[in-house]
């Protein structure tokens, strides 16, 4: 009888420890475009100063044909998009446009937002995969409500983005770090760099100059070529592999 307690027991925890891997494995959550809702934005808001949307911590606006998402606690502008030229219209999201290489393939954003810059990319031919990771899901549904057509090319992964980090096997020539905050909010660069192809490149958006200045340092270590620029209210990174 012990023994097959114990043998009952052992299966048990072999049991335990097989669906604790699985759910290790399936920790990357892509959505797919239906399964994605809309919300239910205010067009009365249209071209007034009154939001279409509130977030947590910010609203959203529509003037002169562009969306802006608007920080509630540091008043500041975290991105545009213009819903004529369908691009974002935000000075450090161009400069990043401007700035990467044009020959890439495969992208991945963390940090989708209002989606302004996997659109500007998916006009780039070149590039066939733009897979996006975000933490809150209304930033999904937001895009979806003011962009019900969305290229192919986009993807969508609904997670925190060091958890994707962690769990994620694919390469990428580019990844944005655009998850743009008062605080940094990757944990470990050097897993980032293990999602690039030897060449790739790493753009990492900041606003704080001395969190900026701190991880140019640490990402010298770590990749061979490290750069920082001002641009307008943001700092910009850029890491070669
Ligand atoms: C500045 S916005 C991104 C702007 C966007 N790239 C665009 O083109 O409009 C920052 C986004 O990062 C997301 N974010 C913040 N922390 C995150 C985390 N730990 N994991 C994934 N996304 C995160 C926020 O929810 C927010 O939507």
């Amino acid at each position: 009888m012990k023994r097959f307690i114990c043998v009952l027991v052992l299966i048990i925890i072999i049991f335990q420890i097989m669906s604790l891997n699985e759910n290790f494995a399936n920790s990357i959550n892509k959505l797919e475009w239906e399964s994605i809702k809309t919300l239910p934005i205010n067009k009365n808001n249209i071209d007034t100063s009154e939001p279409l949307y509130c977030f947590e911590n910010y609203c959203l606006y529509f003037k002169d044909n562009v969306y802006s998402l608007f920080d509630k606690s540091t008043f500041l502008t975290h991105s545009k998009y213009n819903a004529d030229t369908k691009e974002c219209d935000f000075v450090y999201l161009k400069t990043i446009l401007q700035l990467y290489p044009k020959n890439i393939k495969n992208v991945c954003i963390f940090g989708f937002g209002i989606g302004g810059l996997p659109l500007a990319l998916s006009k780039n031919s070149n590039i066939e995969r733009i897979d996006c990771v975000e933490i809150d899901v209304r930033m999904f549904e937001l895009f979806k409500t003011i962009n019900p057509n969305p290229p192919e090319k986009i993807h969508y992964y609904l997670n925190d983005v060091n958890d994707f980090i962690k769990e994620s096997e694919s390469k990428y020539d580019m990844i944005v770090d655009d998850t743009y905050g008062a605080e940094k909010v990757i944990v470990d660069y050097k897993l980032v760099k293990q999602m690039l192809n030897p060449n790739g490149i790493l753009f990492i958006n900041l606003i704080k100059h001395e969190l900026a200045i701190n991880l140019v340092e640490k990402l010298k270590k770590i990749f061979s070529n490290v750069s920082l620029q001002p641009v307008n209210y943001n700092w910009l990174i850029t890491c070669n592999y």
